[in-house]
């Protein structure tokens, strides 16, 4: 699956809101938000057969196309097979993603985008719900 917007504008206090089914196999998937596909202020990924880590969040920023510093949360509720709800929020110097069962992923808005210009759902789940607001 792939979703991919351009000229999008989601501002602080904007919140992009999107429901799923994950695939029975997934690997991963991700939801990318910044201004381009190599410049992104959050790149959502969750993993379900990393590695080093299982079933982990990775979370990172992409300048240029170079990937920054990941952020791992291996507390990971999102399960294979599963109808998902994950709610992003532009909350400022900071990106809140609202997962199921109240769990909450935080990650630095560190290279200061405040105008999310480019939003990309990509991989294995399938969307039924997409909504920026
Ligand atoms: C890489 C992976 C990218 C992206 C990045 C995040 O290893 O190939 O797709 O997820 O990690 O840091």
């Amino acid at each position: 699956m792939q979703l991919e917007l351009k000229n999008v504008e989601l501002r602080v206090g904007n919140q992009l809101k999107i429901k799923g089914v994950i695939l029975h196999d997934a690997e991963r998937f991700q939801i990318d938000l910044g201004c381009d596909e190599d410049n992104l202020a959050l790149h959502f990924n969750p993993r379900f057969h990393d590695e080093s880590d299982g079933a982990v969040l990775v979370c990172n920023s992409r300048t240029d196309g170079c990937w920054g510093l990941e952020k791992r949360e291996i507390d990971n509720p999102l399960e294979r097979g599963a109808d998902v709800k994950i709610v992003l929020k532009l909350a400022g110097d900071v990106f809140e993603v609202e997962l199921p069962n109240g769990h909450e992923v935080q990650f630095p808005n560190r290279v200061g985008m405040d105008v999310i210009n480019y939003i990309r759902v990509t991989g294995d789940i399938k969307l039924t719900s997409f909504k920026v607001c």
